[in-house]
């Protein structure tokens, strides 16, 4: 099995390529600058130059691969094409983009007719909190109302550069917490409903806000809920609110591998079925730079070995959840679903 990283000498790309190499999967190192591509990868790996701007070039640099990863973000500036050449190439397709306007945009984008399948947000968020809803709201289907919260504040860890140039090229969507889904469409301006929440280790609520969660773009695909809303944990909100670009330029490239093992990630679901039926799933774990590299390759991999339908998909139509959630147990990720 072959796989495409586009994006590869970024933060993000460098640690994809770091778990390809582990789980000994070969590799095709993929970026739009010929000096920068030298710095990722074994010295004898297979390196393709090709800009998004570029359709031919970036076919040919995917083609003979089964799937690619792309790690290029902004993704609302380049993800379409990207996905495009993939398509063109025969390529499956994921990301790691936790843009919600993007994973909206992909969806309506790419129909069943691609020949491939893609699923956008591949990453320690977007997949264990698409699965964990499905598991949550399987447990009191038919399903009415899901909350997806996020807590990041735990951990010394900051976001990487590339991180926050995401949320710059996003800043209204994540400045005002994104859209909600609300009787079968998604839309902005909606409050949510939601205003605080516990989190295990913390036995009283705590204050959330509305916040840009990609699974709002996702979990709506496979749930019949009338009603999807993304919270956070307040404290996270200003750390991309104050985002500018000189701040962006003083900050390291991304977080040690130290500061990274401190942080720890956590997706609480919460689904209320249309009978009053009240289930709460959990996903914790750490390192989210790492674990998306492990969830990335994994979810390129799964979909190289064992196609599912194509089209754009969202983590829980491509893949089983128990399943999924279960391979990520030795990666330090738990994960519960209780009835209450
Ligand atoms: N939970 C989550 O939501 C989550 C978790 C992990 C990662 N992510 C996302 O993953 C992405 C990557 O993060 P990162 O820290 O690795 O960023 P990064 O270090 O800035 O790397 C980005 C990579 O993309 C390339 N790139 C950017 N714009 C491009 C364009 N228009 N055309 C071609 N190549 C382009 C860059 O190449 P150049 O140097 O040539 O520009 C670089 O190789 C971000 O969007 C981040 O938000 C999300």
């Amino acid at each position: 099995m072959k796989i495409a990283v586009y994006g590869a000498y970024g933060y993000q790309g460098n640690l994809v390529v770091a778990e390809l190499s582990r789980r000994g999967i070969d590799t095709v190192l993929v970026g739009r600058n010929v000096a920068r591509l030298q710095s990722v990868g074994t010295p004898d790996a297979e390196r393709r130059v090709a800009d998004t701007d570029d359709h031919d070039g970036l076919v040919a640099a995917f083609r003979g691969a089964e799937a690619v990863i792309n790690c290029a973000g902004p993704f609302t500036v380049s993800g379409i094409p990207v996905i495009h050449a993939a398509v063109a190439a025969g390529c499956h397709y994921v990301d790691t983009s936790g843009e919600q306007l993007y994973l909206k945009q992909v969806f309506d984008t790419f129909s069943s007719d691609t020949g491939v399948t893609i699923v956008p947000g591949a990453n320690d968020d977007c997949l264990p909190g698409d699965l964990i809803a499905a598991l949550a709201a399987a447990r009191v289907a038919p399903v009415e109302e899901v909350v997806i919260a996020l807590d990041l504040t735990r951990g010394t860890s900051t976001p990487s550069r590339g991180t926050l140039r995401s949320a710059l090229a996003n800043l209204e969507s994540f400045t005002t917490g994104g859209e909600v889904y609300d009787g079968g469409q998604w839309r902005p301006g909606v409050p949510v409903r939601r205003t605080s929440m516990i989190f295990p280790g913390s036995p009283e609520p705590v204050p959330v806000v509305k916040f840009a969660l990609p699974g709002v773009a996702t979990a709506p695909r496979h749930l019949p809920a009338n009603w999807v809303e993304g919270v956070a944990r307040a404290e996270l909100v200003p750390a991309f609110s104050s985002v500018t670009p000189d701040l962006i330029d003083s900050l390291p490239e991304g977080p040690t591998a130290e500061h990274r093992r401190t942080t720890k990630f956590v997706i609480v679901v919460h689904a209320l079925g249309t009978d009053g039926r009240r289930a709460r799933g959990v996903v914790e774990g750490t390192d989210t730079y790492g674990t998306t590299a492990v969830i990335a390759v994994e979810a390129a991999r799964r979909l190289a070995a064992d196609p599912p339908r194509p089209g754009a998909l969202a983590p829980a139509q491509a893949y089983d959840p128990t399943d999924f959630l279960n391979f990520l147990a030795p990666h330090a990720v738990t994960w519960t679903v209780e009835q209450f």
